[in-house]
């Protein structure tokens, strides 16, 4: 989709449909919106939408006017979804050239970047495997905006969009396709074409440096496992920070020997939608180039019970040096996160933030609208929710107090991998912790968030590619 800037009078603006926003009790009273009004037909609330055809006096072949609820409540995240849902369903009229009005209270830098944003993510389908020749999609989205800052949005928007589609693109490859191997090759390439550094780590390198947990998750399967590592290193800064990224990639989970049951296994191709994301974050980080040196560091392992599989009671020994009772192969994400936060430690990061869709009691917990967020450092939990909460990501903190270590206690090794039946989701946020300490370290359970089961007017179903914008927003607003 071409992105282009327009600053004519609404009116003129050429494009077969122009979106309008029309916010609750406005009043608006240009392009028909005002008898709609008085008859009741239309009040302005959020996605409601509109189509006019051939309105009087304007060069557009189409109006949407599109509700956009009330005016004190409109923020970026609302410009967001609207611009989406008005691409949603203008395309699916196989609408091609669709401009979009900021209005005068929204015409600043970041607007124009959600409603970017919003269009380029509406506009993607999970259907890269469809043969039919019906596919429809918009050529061109048109920001009409006078504020100064629009470019630099719009291109801003443009970025960080691309990005997070290029992350749910690699979620939704199929398993067959995505092996940790192709996870490297796709990861080096987007490197390459963004001029970042990227290292594949292959068993033998991991043999040496002991990874005896992400090790012990890959010996099920027949596809060898990958550690990828991508640099992104700042120009010229005083900044000492090194943030690392560190993503869950299990390219499929079966469970292994703890095998999970058949009824909707399929969608266990996501479980390296934490990975996908920090490699997303990385290729919109190396083009925005904050002032931080950032890594992104993902363990790519298929998750299997072949015939070389770890068992339950298997004990393995992390990189870390700590031993672990592996009483459950199911709870293999943890595994690999561990080794992985232990080499980003080794590899200098000052700080962590890993991602991950680590267990199920979290969509137990937030359901599917929030993130779960656990930390260890109250200074670096408020930087990562703040920018969640300017990218509309919606996380929510959980609690990770030191009694909960207990649950992973085991009479055999130093740690069990599960912690019983009860706060699944923190007892997995406690184990990941023994191997963050002492970096400031967050951790994001995106189980409940990576996918949509049911398509939104404004984001298809399958992938949906969080938590990328916060990483870029972190990462960008990071300057001491
Ligand atoms: N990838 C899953 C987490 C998951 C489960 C995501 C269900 C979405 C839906 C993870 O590897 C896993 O299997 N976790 C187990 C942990 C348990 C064995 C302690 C879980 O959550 O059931
Ligand atoms: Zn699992
Ligand atoms: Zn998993």
């Amino acid at each position: 989709m071409q992105i282009t800037i327009g600053r004519k009078p609404l009116e003129q603006i050429e494009a077969d449909a122009l979106v309008v926003p029309v916010f609750e009790g406005s009043k608006e009273t240009r392009f028909g919106a005002g008898d709609l009004f008085d008859a009741g037909e239309i009040a302005g609330k959020p996605l409601e939408l509109t189509l006019l055809h051939h309105v009087p006096g304007v060069a557009a072949t189409r109006i949407l006017l599109a509700g956009a609820g009330k005016l004190e409540k409109f923020d970026t995240a609302e410009m967001r979804k609207l611009a989406g849902a008005a691409v949603r369903h203008l395309k699916s009229k196989s609408v091609k050239k669709i401009a979009l009005a900021l209005g005068p209270d929204h015409a600043g830098a970041d607007y124009a970047a959600a409603a970017v944003e919003g269009a380029i993510l509406g506009d993607y389908e999970p259907d890269v495997y469809k043969t039919g020749d019906d596919k429809k999609s918009v050529d061109e989205f048109l920001v009409v905006g006078a504020g100064a800052g629009v470019e630099e949005g719009a291109g801003r928007g443009r970025t960080i969009a691309e990005a997070q589609n290029f992350a749910r693109a690699l979620v939704n490859e199929p398993p067959n396709r995505l092996t940790p191997v192709k996870m490297g090759e796709a990861a080096r390439k987007m490197a390459s074409e963004y001029g970042l550094a990227c290292e594949v780590m292959e068993r033998e390198e991991m043999e040496k440096l002991g990874m005896g947990a992400l090790l012990g998750v890959a010996m099920g399967s027949a596809e060898p496992p990958v550690l990828i590592v991508i640099r992104y290193r700042p120009a010229q800064t005083e900044s000492k920070i090194h943030l690392g990224l560190v993503g869950k990639g299990v390219t499929f989970d079966t469970g292994g020997i703890s095998i999970k049951p058949a009824e909707g296994m399929d969608k266990m191709k996501y479980d390296m939608a934490g990975g996908a994301a920090m490699i997303g974050a990385m290729r919109a980080i190396a083009q925005l180039k904050p002032e931080i040196a950032v890594t992104a560091f993902v363990p790519c392992v298929e998750n299997m019970p072949g015939s070389r599989a770890q068992r339950p009671g298997d004990i393995v020994v992390a990189m870390s040096g700590k031993t672990i009772d592996v009483l459950n192969t199911d709870a293999e994400g943890r595994l690999i996160l561990a080794d992985a936060l232990t080499y980003a430690r080794q590899q200098g990061c000052t700080h962590l933030v890993d991602a991950a869709t680590l267990t199920g009691a979290i969509v137990v917990a937030l359901g599917h609208l929030n993130v779960g967020l656990f930390s260890n450092d109250d200074g670096m939990r408020d930087r990562v929710l703040q920018a969640s909460k300017a990218e509309g990501e919606r996380m929510w903190a959980m609690p990770l107090d030191d009694d909960y270590k207990e649950l992973l206690k085991s009479a055999f090794a130093d740690l069990a991998n599960i912690g019983g039946r009860w706060g699944g989701a923190i007892t997995a946020a406690m184990f990941l912790k023994e191997f963050a300490d002492p970096a400031p370290w967050v951790h994001l359970d995106i189980a409940g968030t990576a996918w949509l089961d049911e398509s939104k007017p404004f984001l298809a179903e399958g992938p949906t590619g969080l938590p990328v914008r916060t990483l870029v927003r972190l990462a960008m607003e990071w300057k001491d």
